[in-house]
């Protein structure tokens, strides 16, 4: 798979799911499915998007003891995604379970990313609630090299943190990431944002798009102009 733009289609049902890929009739946009749909949906929502021909990355973001996240994984393996990811703070013992659990029996896989830290944790939060006392990039860094350790594809970062996580872990190390915006578009809560043509100059290998796409006026022309921007 190559450099691709996702959507987050963060919807609270199916049926609206649904209705907003209907409007995609000429393409088939790689979409991300996240905890609130796949909670209030379960797998046939996957199953739908899947047989309508779209590539899916499950958000669910394991965490859990190893043997568990395994387990989950080979769930969802079954589920034919081809993206999935875990926190890398779970450790790179989890990291290689969920990537043995992912493994089919004829070896091919979705591809398995890991959280390093969210972005809504800031450097005040991590060193007073995880009682993590370095600093916060070097703490991405070190997770983002445990992913690697594990075997895992790559990371979700911020896009400004592309460039730094490929200098450590090396170019073919995906680095998946949401905060985009259009040039002067509304930012929303987003905090360190970037625009679809910047994160293709700092290298992001996939960039997530929620309602940039979703929210516009017209869909299908605000997706045809992240591809244009980030893919060219
Ligand atoms: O609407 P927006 O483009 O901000 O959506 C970005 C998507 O990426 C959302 O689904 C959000 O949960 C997700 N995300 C993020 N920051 C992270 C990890 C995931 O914005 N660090």
């Amino acid at each position: 798979m190559g450099k691709d733009v996702i959507i987050a289609c963060d919807f609270a049902s199916g049926e609206e799911t649904l209705k907003f890929l209907d409007i995609f009739t000429e393409e088939k946009p790689f979409v991300k499915i996240g905890m609130e749909l796949f909670y209030a949906e379960g797998p046939s929502i996957v199953r739908e998007i899947k047989k309508r021909g779209h590539k899916i990355f499950l958000d669910l973001k394991l965490h859990d003891i190893p043997n568990t996240v395994k387990k989950a994984m080979s769930v969802l393996s079954n589920l034919d995604v081809d993206m999935c990811n875990v926190h890398a703070a779970g450790t790179i013992k989890m990291m290689e379970g969920a990537l043995g659990g992912l493994t089919r029996p004829d070896g091919t896989r979705p591809l398995l990313i890991a959280v390093t830290q969210l972005t809504s944790t800031d450097q005040e939060r991590m060193e007073s609630d995880i009682l993590i006392e370095k600093p916060l990039e070097e703490v991405v860094m070190a997770y983002a090299e445990n992913a690697k350790k594990a075997g895992l594809d790559g990371v979700v970062c911020s896009p400004l943190e592309s460039e730094k996580v490929h200098s450590v872990c090396g170019k073919g190390f995906l680095t998946v990431t949401p905060g985009i915006r259009f040039e002067g578009g509304d930012v929303g809560d987003q905090v360190r944002i970037t625009t679809p043509a910047k994160a293709k100059e700092i290298g992001s290998d996939y960039i997530v798009v929620g309602r940039p796409i979703t929210a516009a006026e017209d869909p299908v022309a605000a997706y045809r102009k992240c591809v244009a921007e980030f893919i060219g």
